[in-house]
């Protein structure tokens, strides 16, 4: 009687020189698209999502990198947001909504983590309200770029894979 051999599991491990980045979102952006058009304009987060998976393979190129790989994700929950912020990826683009001028938590957090990140907004956060002049995360952030609706995106990330380290 022959016995099948199992084959051994493959280990999950990132390819060689590969990059991973995290785009996160945080509180309300989960709105966007019906939120405030006069600030943050009529796109979805979804179609932000869909010009940067568009647009990564040519940035990761012009920043003479291998394959990057984007994960997205949405939190209204500060804590989740945070625990999602992990050294299990290479970089950050992060758009923490309300949280950049309150969250001492993620700038520490950031801080632990230790891994580079771009800090992103939609709208002129410095021509807006003097309280969202403020942001616990920028000191630390490799770089911040706001104003730009949703290219302030395609331009951090630009600028982050320019960061990286494979
Ligand atoms: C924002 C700016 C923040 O001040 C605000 O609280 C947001 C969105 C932006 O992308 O312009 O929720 O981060």
């Amino acid at each position: 009687m022959s016995t099948i051999k199992k084959s051994k599991p493959v280990a999950k491990k990132k390819a060689p020189n590969s990059v991973r980045i995290l785009v996160a979102n945080g509180v309300n952006l989960d709105l966007l698209g019906s939120r405030e058009a006069e600030h943050y304009g009529a796109v979805t987060l979804q179609e932000i999502q869909s010009q940067m998976e568009a647009s990564v393979v040519g940035l990761a190129e012009v920043a003479g990198l291998g394959p990057v790989s984007l994960e997205f994700f949405q939190s209204n929950r500060e804590h989740e947001f945070l625990e999602k912020l992990s050294n299990a990826y290479d970089g950050f683009l992060i758009n923490p909504g309300a949280w950049t001028h309150t969250s001492l938590a993620i700038a520490d957090r950031l801080r632990a983590v230790a891994r580079p990140y771009v800090e992103v907004h939609l709208s002129n956060i410095s021509a807006r309200e003097e309280f969202r002049k403020k942001s616990f995360l920028a000191p630390g952030a490799a770089g911040v770029v706001y104003g730009m609706g949703a290219e302030s995106y395609l331009a951090g990330l630009c600028g982050l894979l320019l960061k990286v380290k494979p």
